[in-house]
Parts: C-alpha cells; structure tokens; sequence
C-alpha cells in the first residue's frame, strides 16, 4: 500500500512537473501544499458522518464538486442544508436517498474553509 501510495505521489508529482515553464502560484491541486485547515476542519466536523474516498453516513466527498450544478449551492448546502434540501432537486434527491441523519448546519464555514475541507478530502489517499 505504502508503495501504491509512492507511486501516485510521483505520478502527481511528474504532472505537475510536465506542466511546465507554467510556474503557476494556484495551489488548488496542488500536493505539496500542506492544508491543515481543510484537515483539521474536516476531522473536527465532518468526518464523524463522511469519509474522502468511501459512503458512510453520509456519500463520500471525493469528486463532490462534479455532482453539484455550482459552488454557491454547494457552500450554501454544508451551511444550512435544509434550505437549499426545500429548492434544489439535486439536494432533495440526495436527502432522500440519506434520510436517516440529515446533515447538520454550519452556518459559520467561510467559503474557503469548505474549498479547503474538500481540497483535503479530494488529495486524500487511503493508507
Ligand atoms: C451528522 C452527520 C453529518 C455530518 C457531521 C456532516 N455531514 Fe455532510 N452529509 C451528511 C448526509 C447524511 C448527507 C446526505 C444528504 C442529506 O442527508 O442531507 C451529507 C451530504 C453532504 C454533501 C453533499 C454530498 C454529495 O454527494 O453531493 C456535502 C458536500 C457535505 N455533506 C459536506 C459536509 C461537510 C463539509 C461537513 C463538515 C463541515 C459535513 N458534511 C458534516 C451527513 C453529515
């Protein structure tokens, strides 16, 4: 596993390498960039109910950004869940699918603090 793990770090590594002559400054996908807010964020908050890589109690938050149709209603869901649940379908159908615990409100996630969460869960590699 520890190998696998070596193998991908490289892997991003090169890419990001290949990019080249591109000395870019966006650290969004980046690995080297350590991201102790997301981290510390996601493991005092969301990990009792969500895994990075996995469905738990609630789906698992890889790829996250893809399902949702913008950012604004995704942000707008992790800080009061149920308001956007009563006028997004998307929101509903998920709610229905996990009505067993509904997600709890965050009201005070700044939209960066949310980008770093799901930063930290997308670079996030299963040991
Ligand atoms: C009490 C359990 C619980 C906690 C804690 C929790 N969530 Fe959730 N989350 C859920 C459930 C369940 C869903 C599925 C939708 C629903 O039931 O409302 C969900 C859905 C989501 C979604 C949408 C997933 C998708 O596939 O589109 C995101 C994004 C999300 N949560 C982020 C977070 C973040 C970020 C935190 C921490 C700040 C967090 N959640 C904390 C239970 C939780």
């Amino acid at each position: 596993m520890k190998f696998n793990y070596l193998i991908v770090l490289v892997f991003i590594i090169s890419c990001n390498n290949n990019s080249a002559g591109n000395k870019t400054t966006n650290t969004e996908n980046s690995v080297a960039v350590a991201n102790t807010n997301g981290e510390t964020l996601f493991k005092a908050n969301c990990a009792s109910c969500h895994k990075p890589n996995e469905r738990y109690v609630g789906p698992a938050l890889q790829g996250v950004v893809n399902r949702w149709e913008n950012k604004e209603l995704l942000y707008a869901f992790v800080r009061n869940s149920q308001e956007v649940i009563s006028r997004n379908a998307y929101a509903k159908k998920l709610y229905d699918e996990y009505k067993q615990s509904p997600m709890l409100p965050y009201p005070n996630l700044k939209d960066q603090d949310i980008d770093d969460i799901l930063r930290y869960c997308q670079n996030y590699i299963a040991e």
